[in-house]
């Protein structure tokens, strides 16, 4: 989704703001555009450009930006109007001396379209964003925190804006509902964001702006308010993550030194959230009773953190015996759920912000659910609006496909319900230890896998021709499946399906010929034989099979053209050990496509619109 960042100081804007823009480029964008005050003749400058963050900084060499000490800077991602120049943010009030940068939508802006047309107001784009423009411009007399005041009295939707007017060069204003928004704090200077990476290189020390807060910059000085004009003093957080944590460190693409990353998250999870033989949920805003009386869970997320919430029915249920549902989130808000007492929903999320779950939420604890979040980002507006949060601390996540917030997820599931379990005695201490075990061991067979990413990388090369993938799965690893397949569309851009094995003769074997790429999560369990007739069936229709297999597992080369092996576990473990090799798989295809794994097409990191 779209990226902002803002500069007040003493330094010169505009290569600041370009930095921070290209640190926001996960996000996915499909435009940026830079705004700064210039001194010469009143206007704003702007700057635009369609496409990658490069062709903006070509255009600033060949058309020189003025010298500013304060501007605002955007990578848009379209919403209202198709990705152009003109659409691209800033977007100025008719004479040039307003300019705004916004993430999210604005639901009314049509109406006040229309309204500022009567009055004259000529529009230059399509988007929702430029009344904002518009609209500060009308209620300016000098006082530009007064005017963007008014102006977001008017609209109704998501936003988070950062304002700019060449009356007051030494003024930044911004303002959030929904969309994410934070301040950085330096020295003799600030900045506003979307996200921290943004400013990490500039200060760890940040403001996180709330829902209905609005604040205005200077270099020496932040304020914040509520919308209604009330003060706030506002709460100062210390980053603890690195600068090298938001950076490739050496590896290719983001998504590579990710999926490194996943032994020291999971090994970092189990040391925080373990003490001897038992699991730890401080943060989860529950008591043991209310956990035991818990009559039902909702789990609900969207995409990856979705399938991430599949595992965890799975999980749950053997663990604890509570029955579970899981929702996609965007249907979960549109139906209507039985919600009684002692219902909890769980939401799952990476960013803390997708805006399907966070209405998801929203609409339970309305009608009185308790909702508790298992949420990667620090301060995001889910765990805002949760009872409680278990945080997965997977460290920031840049590649847009998910895969070490993906695996922490999971690893979070499987010690909720081992805690679930104990308190529902459904499971003797002894179970509990040993499952606890097979976990905290997890992270050493991540590495034994890591290890053999080559063999991997082989395959992918034999495999990346094909044009249509099947993957197959059954029981826990039947979301395994799912992910796999989503992981390699997303990237790839390859069509991909992933179904329950189960299903296959209800349909999808028809897609079996000579041509098809069928990769088959097959680790020992108790549902391995069911694996290999299905697996049989592919074969003797001729499709091309690559097997994920537990290590010592030589029949399944009989059956399958290529075997990854992962080491042997508990088999409820196995879909984290599975994750690996189909991140990798997906990885190293899209590399041989040659595609732009870290920012693929469409997509965006943190997906803040419906
Ligand atoms: C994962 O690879 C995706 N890019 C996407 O499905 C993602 O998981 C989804 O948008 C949910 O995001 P969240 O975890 O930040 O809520």
């Amino acid at each position: 989704m779209c990226g902002i960042i803002g500069y007040v100081g003493s330094k010169e804007a505009t290569p600041i703001l370009l930095e921070g823009l290209k640190k926001l480029e996960y996000r996915g964008y499909d435009s940026s555009g830079v705004g700064v005050c210039s001194a010469k003749d009143g206007k704003i400058a702007i700057r635009k450009a369609q496409g990658k963050i490069r062709h903006l900084e070509e255009l600033i060499k060949s058309h020189a930006i003025p010298h500013s000490t304060v501007g605002i800077s955007h990578t848009r991602w379209a919403t209202h109007g198709a990705p152009s120049h003109r659409n691209s943010h800033p977007h100025c009030n008719v004479k040039q001396t307003i300019a705004v940068v916004h993430n999210g939508i604005i639901e009314n802006y049509q109406e006040i379209k229309q309204e500022l047309q009567k009055k004259g107001i000529k529009f230059s784009s399509e988007t929702d964003t430029e009344v904002i423009a518009h609209l500060v411009s009308q209620y300016f007399h000098g006082d530009l925190i007064k005017a963007v005041q008014k102006a977001i009295g008017r609209v109704r939707g998501a936003f988070a804006i950062g304002v700019i007017s060449s009356a007051t060069p030494n003024l930044l204003v911004a303002a959030r509902v929904g969309s994410p928004l934070i301040i950085g704090i330096g020295k003799g200077e600030n900045f506003i964001a979307s996200d921290v990476p943004a400013i990490l290189d500039k200060t760890k020390r940040v403001i996180y702006l709330k829902d209905g807060e609005m604040a205005a910059l200077t270099a020496n000085d932040v304020k914040i308010w509520k919308f209604d004009g009330k003060p706030v003093t506002p709460k100062i957080d210390t980053i603890t993550f690195t600068v090298g944590s938001a950076q490739k460190e050496g590896y290719p693409h983001f998504m590579l030194k990710e999926i490194h990353e996943q032994p020291n998250v999971l090994a970092q999870m189990m040391k925080v959230r373990t003490k001897g033989n038992n699991v730890i949920l401080d943060g989860i805003g529950l008591s043991d009773n209310q956990l035991k009386s818990i009559k039902n869970i909702y789990i609900v997320a969207c995409g990856t953190a979705y399938h991430a919430g599949m595992v965890g029915k799975y999980v749950i249920e053997k663990l604890s015996g509570i029955p579970v549902t899981v929702d996609a989130a965007s249907e979960f808000r549109y139906r209507e759920p039985i919600l009684q007492k002692g219902t909890l929903i769980v939401s799952v999320s990476q960013s803390g912000e997708t805006a399907d779950t966070l209405a998801a939420v929203r609409d339970a604890r309305a009608r009185g659910a308790k909702a508790i979040t298992i949420c990667n980002a620090v301060g995001s507006s889910l765990v805002r609006e949760s009872d409680g949060v278990l945080y997965t601390h997977a460290g920031p996540e840049i590649g847009v496909a998910s895969t070490k917030a993906y695996t922490a997820q999971i690893g979070m599931f499987y010690l909720f319900a081992l805690k679930l379990g104990e308190l529902r005695k459904k499971l003797s201490d002894a179970e509990r230890q040993k499952i606890l075990k097979e976990l905290k061991h997890i992270p050493t067979l991540f590495k034994t896998i890591l290890k053999d990413k080559d063999h991997v990388a082989q395959i992918a090369k034999k495999k990346f021709r094909f044009g249509c993938f099947l993957f197959l799965g059954r029981n826990v690893n039947y979301p395994s499946a799912l992910e796999g397949a989503l992981k390699l569309k997303e990237i790839s851009y390859i069509p991909a399906e992933g179904y329950a094995a189960g299903e296959m003769k209800h349909g999808p074997i028809a897609l079996i010929d000579e041509y098809r790429a069928v990769v088959c999560i097959a680790p020992q369990s108790d549902v391995y034989e069911k694996m290999i007739s299905n697996i049989q069936e592919i074969r003797a229709r001729k499709g091309k099979i690559t097997a994920i297999a537990t290590q010592g597992d030589t029949n399944i080369k009989k059956h399958a053209d290529y075997v990854i092996y992962i080491p042997k576990t508990n088999p409820l473990l196995t879909p984290l050990l599975v994750a690996l090799p189909l991140q990798l798989i997906a990885y190293y295809i899209a590399v041989n496509l040659g595609c732009d794994v870290d920012q693929p097409r469409n997509l965006a990191k943190s997906v803040t619109v419906e």
